[in-house]
């Protein structure tokens, strides 16, 4: 039986992947889900999977050198997918150094153990191991107002806040390991993820969440940044695919074909927040494009983020399958039925931050 350790499980993406795996192969697979459960990190997004024989959790820092290696030792890791990071750019400009030592020291860990685990004595690789680093188009820069431009595998790496400047160092650590050490590893580097389990603090669920009590929606500078956006069980997909068939040592980017102005993604989550809720739900009544209020602009906000998904698909034949009109209409749906889950994660610390964040 294949086993995979997964950081990060516990965030948003992880867990969704987690999900996905699970689902298509069942009992066919082990996961390990090793999570230090930051405010990002929440148990109640793998409640569905915590009975299950073939999944463990640990929780542990990827910066715990010690932690990671017995993991590795006490386990025949096959995979190691690692997402595990500090996520948000808000959050890198107000304090970068956690991102520093979270994105870049522990992905240093994660290789180095990996690495101690899986290299035979004359430097070449047990069977079949494999190391995926989930990454962000972030590290890309900015692309102009102009929709020919796209980031390409080939794109310089241009990375301009603190959040992104901390993958790109973590992408150039995996790419030093793939070419000094020949190590079996790829890097994905994906757009914006959207879908259940989203922590408040990124756009579209701050947006559910905001409306659906009529509180202000924030919109940085002139709401016509442009974000490529992908519904997370694409991406959990993506992943899988790229693990599996995808060639070692290459990096894919994963996108959407899907961008948007932030302006336009609000519209789009009122209108469908009002066609979605019952007649007589007295949250009808707040929903409003009235709550719109622009707001002092993020740092060095990066302009245009657009994907050309074009070597995943040819290479693997991985392409994005769900639409945003269905996409947006199923995380409404998953936050509708979920209302405990935003209760949770909004109360005691995120209150903190959302009052210093957009005061
Ligand atoms: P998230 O913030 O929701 O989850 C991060 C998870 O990592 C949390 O469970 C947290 O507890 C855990 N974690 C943080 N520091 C840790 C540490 N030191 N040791 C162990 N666990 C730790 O993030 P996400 O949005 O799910 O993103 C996952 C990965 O995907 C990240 O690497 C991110 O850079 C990348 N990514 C995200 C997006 C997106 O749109 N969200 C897009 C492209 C790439
Ligand atoms: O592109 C991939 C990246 O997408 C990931 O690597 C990051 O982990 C993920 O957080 C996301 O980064 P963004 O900064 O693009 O996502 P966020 O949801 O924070 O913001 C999306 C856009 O919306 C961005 O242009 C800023 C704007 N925004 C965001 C918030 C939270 C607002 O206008 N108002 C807000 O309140």
């Amino acid at each position: 039986m294949r086993t995979y350790l997964v950081t990060g499980g516990a965030g948003f993406i992880g867990s969704n992947y987690i999900h996905y795996m699970f689902k298509k192969y069942g009992d066919e697979i082990r996961i390990i889900n090793v999570d230090v459960l930051t405010y990002a990190g929440n148990l109640e997004n793998l409640k569905e999977v915590e009975d299950r024989k073939n999944y463990t959790f640990i929780k542990a820092d990827i910066c715990d050198k010690d932690a990671i290696a017995k993991i590795f030792a006490e386990n025949d890791i096959d995979r190691v997918v690692h997402f595990a990071a500090e996520s948000h750019v808000d959050r890198s400009i107000r304090n970068p150094e956690v991102f520093v030592n979270t994105n870049v020291m522990g992905t240093a860990v994660m290789l180095n153990c990996a690495k101690a685990a899986w290299e035979n004595e004359d430097g070449t690789y047990k069977e079949d191991k494999k190391f995926l680093h989930v990454s962000t188009d972030e590290v890309y820069g900015s692309l102009p107002d102009d929709e020919t431009a796209f980031f390409y595998e080939t794109s310089p790496i241009d990375p301009h806040s603190p959040y992104s400047a901390s993958k790109a160092s973590s992408d150039m650590l995996v790419k030093a390991y793939i070419d000094t050490y020949k190590f079996p590893a790829n890097i994905t580097n994906c757009s914006n993820n959207y879908g259940p389990y989203q922590f408040p603090e990124k756009l579209i669920p701050l947006i559910i969440n905001n409306a659906l009590q009529g509180k202000k929606l924030p919109v940085y500078g002139d709401g016509k940044n442009v974000r490529d956006w992908l519904y997370v069980e694409d991406h959990a997909k993506a992943i899988d695919m790229v693990q599996e068939k995808g060639k070692l040592g290459e990096r894919y980017n994963i996108g959407g074909h899907n961008e948007k102005q932030n302006i336009e993604i609000i519209e789009i989550i009122l209108d469908t927040l009002q066609e979605m809720l019952p007649e007589g739900d007295s949250r009808k009544e707040l929903v409003s494009r009235d709550l719109i209020t622009y707001v002092e602009d993020r740092k060095g906000h990066d302009r245009r983020y657009a994907i050309a998904p074009d070597k995943i698909k040819e290479e693997i034949g991985w392409y994005p399958e769900t639409m945003f009109k269905d996409g947006i209409k199923l995380t409404i749906k998953w936050f509708f039925e979920n209302e405990d889950w935003m209760k949770n994660v909004t109360s005691g610390d995120y209150q903190k931050y959302y009052a210093e964040m957009y005061k």
